[in-house]
């Protein structure tokens, strides 16, 4: 497994005054911060990085939400580190998230469902990339 995830803390969480108890939480959880930066994504942007997800029906409304306002990017390093961020998250609804889930706790609905997280070391390689330089990580 790969030591590295990527996440995002969306613009809903941010715009709530989640952040702080959000990064506790992931630091807490054994996660060090690699990388971050708060980042204004344009329609443009945002549809690029969730082009996976571009023949689907909630597409258009996840890329406008999620170029409606900063998200809080970052690279966080742990052994195990997808599979242990997902756990920590949550189920992508969090609805459906375990109780005391970053998702459960902080999520709204299934799109502000309060964070990003990668779903394969493959897609975190990608997704840390699309954010940041090489410079930008420690
Ligand atoms: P995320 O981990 O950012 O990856 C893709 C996002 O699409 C996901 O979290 C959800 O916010 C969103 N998403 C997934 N499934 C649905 C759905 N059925 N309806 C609306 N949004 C969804």
């Amino acid at each position: 497994a790969g030591n590295f995830t990527f996440t995002m803390i969306k613009p809903a969480a941010y715009e709530n005054k989640h952040a702080g108890k959000i990064l506790d939480m992931i630091l807490q959880g054994g996660f060090r911060i690699k990388a971050i930066k708060l980042v204004k994504l344009s329609y443009e942007q945002a549809g690029e990085f969730y082009g996976i997800h571009k023949d689907r029906p909630f597409y258009n409304d996840l890329v406008t939400f999620m170029s409606s306002g900063p998200v809080l990017a970052a690279i966080l390093e742990k052994e195990n580190a997808v599979d242990d961020y997902r756990k920590l998250i949550g189920s992508t609804n969090p609805a459906d998230a375990a109780e005391g889930t970053i998702r459960k706790l902080f999520g709204i609905s299934v799109q502000k469902n309060a964070v990003h997280g990668s779903d394969s070391d493959e897609n975190a390689a990608i997704e840390a990339a699309f954010f940041f330089s090489a410079l930008e990580r420690c």
